[in-house]
């Protein structure tokens, strides 16, 4: 596939996450020689700006980002491609006057159209209502590509609604639905990882694994977002979207191709494949914890609830954990537990992959103390690393033992890292849905994660809190053995 040249409109330009990833990732990827000749972004937003005023803020927000100075005669280059459209997206004028502009008759814009709407998602019906009174998604001169983001949704109702209105303006050809993770380079490496390497798939399976885990802990709190998160927590924030994303590439089978449906028919088996969680055994399920005042890398914190447009009663989690079984023949009885907070010891995202233990009665007369089950670690961010963990001798007289780690590194110190946006704005250029969302991978996230939703929410006297700077609430009774634990290292731990 080879991107086209096209016009990227920018729905929401001047807001936060064009700021720090959408005009960042277009820059780069114009540095790197890699957007189409002629490809135009205009943004749309509802400040009052003349165009040097757009031209000298993406300046600000491309610095923003840079580690170095500018280069003054690339961004020279990649201001021509830039245009500012003033409006007010509530009003059908904004639309008329984008018509106008895009069919203008000096040829000015790519006739493709990749809308991106970085909006509120409230919005989203209505501006799709507007581009198509204005005829804009008609294909006739070039393709119509929509763009949107998190959360689809607030549940399964309001997903399945959401996408009942698209639907009536758009095919699902037409429909990026992002979910940023899946442009992650170590995410897509875990697919190479486990089908480019023979070595571990005969092992990728009950029979050898005994429990898998996934972990996203930041150590950010809610910043300004307070408006949204409280309305949304963390299990609708990050476990309903990236975790299950990232715990349907560890398990999923291999597809028939990269080709983007078979790719996404294997994730929603997977999905298809959970074991529903009955409103009775939400508690024995998941576990929910808000932070509280504490310290993070020696600094005073807040509690969630003094936070900014946070009331003072709320309930909201900023951190889950659930217990999923894959009720399939490959995974069957293998528990699977993911988890997530806001304001935890570390910000790292980690997969770990945990083997049975070894029969131990060939060491029983000896010193041997530790004798660890083996564990597959990747690490997603911020270090990028694949590691198996394997039982050594100590060198030595003594028949003593200890955990050391083949490491099969994943970046060279001279090969940078892409952002996630850049990856998936190219794919867009690109016409490769492979790793953008179909519905029914959302529509079944939110089957497996609308009853612990619906129990939390009739919950609302009491929530588990953790200090700011902790790894979280103590919630060890979702294990199944006394013998699991969070992993909170990527390098071996004696336990
Ligand atoms: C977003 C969530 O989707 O992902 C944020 O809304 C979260 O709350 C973020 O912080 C994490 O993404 P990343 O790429 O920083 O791990």
């Amino acid at each position: 596939m080879h991107a086209e040249s096209c016009t990227y409109v920018i729905f929401g330009a001047t807001g936060n996450l064009s700021r720090i990833k959408l005009m960042p990732a277009l820059y780069h990827l114009d540095v790197a020689n890699r957007l189409p000749k002629g490809t135009k972004i205009l943004a749309i937003g509802r400040r009052p700006w003349d165009q040097q005023k757009w031209l000298a803020e993406v300046h600000e927000m491309i610095q923003a980002k840079a580690k170095e100075a500018i280069d003054e005669v690339v961004f020279q280059r990649f201001c021509d491609r830039l245009y500012y459209h003033q409006g007010d997206i509530q009003q059908e004028q904004c639309y008329s006057e984008l018509a106008n502009t895009l069919n203008d008759k000096a040829n000015k814009f790519p006739k493709n159209i990749a809308f991106y709407l970085s909006i509120s998602p409230s919005d989203f019906g209505k501006v799709m209502e507007m581009l198509s009174n204005q005829h804009l998604f008609d294909e006739d001169s070039g393709w119509r590509r929509v763009i949107i983001e998190k959360p689809f949704g607030y549940d399964l109702d309001s997903a399945q609604a959401l996408q009942k209105r698209i639907a009536h303006y758009l095919t699902e050809e037409q429909i990026y639905r992002i979910d940023h993770y899946l442009g992650k380079g170590m995410v897509q490496n875990v697919l190479v990882f486990r089908f480019a390497n023979v070595m571990l798939e005969p092992l990728w399976n009950r029979n050898y694994i005994d429990h898998i885990q996934i972990t996203h802990s930041e150590e950010l709190g809610i910043d300004s977002r307070g408006d949204y998160y409280n309305g949304s927590g963390a299990m609708r924030d990050m476990l309903q979207s990236h975790l299950l994303q990232l715990l349907t590439l560890v398990t999923m089978e291999p597809p028939v191709s990269m080709e983007a449906e078979s790719l996404r028919d294997e994730k929603v088996k997977v999905l298809k494949s959970i074991r529903p969680i009955p409103k009775e055994a939400v508690h024995g399920h998941a576990f929910r914890g808000q932070y509280a005042k504490g310290h993070i890398n020696g600094e005073k914190v807040n509690g969630y609830l003094q936070e900014d447009n946070v009331p003072a009663n709320s309930v909201t989690e900023t951190y889950a954990s659930m217990k999923l079984y894959v009720d399939n023949w490959r995974w069957r009885g293998v528990p699977m537990y993911l988890r997530t907070g806001k304001r935890m010891a570390k910000a790292q995202s980690i997969i770990s992959i945990c083997f049975r233990h070894p029969p131990l009665q060939f060491f029983r007369d000896t010193a041997v103390q530790c004798m660890n089950p083996n564990w597959v670690i990747l690490g997603i961010q911020p270090e990028e690393s694949i590691r198996i963990e394997m039982t050594v001798k100590e060198p030595g007289l003594e028949m003593r033992t200890r955990p050391s780690s083949l490491d099969a590194s994943f970046r060279n110190e001279d090969e940078q890292a892409i952002d996630a946006y850049e990856d998936l704005l190219l794919d867009v250029l690109k016409g490769d849905r492979s790793l953008f969302l179909r519905f029914d991978e959302v529509e079944y996230a939110w089957r497996i994660v609308d009853p612990i939703l619906q129990t939390w929410a009739m919950e609302r006297d009491y929530i588990a809190t953790y200090p700011a700077g902790s790894w979280g609430p103590e919630d060890s009774r979702l294990f199944d053995k006394e013998a699991q634990y969070w992993r909170t290292n990527l390098t071996p731990e004696c336990k």
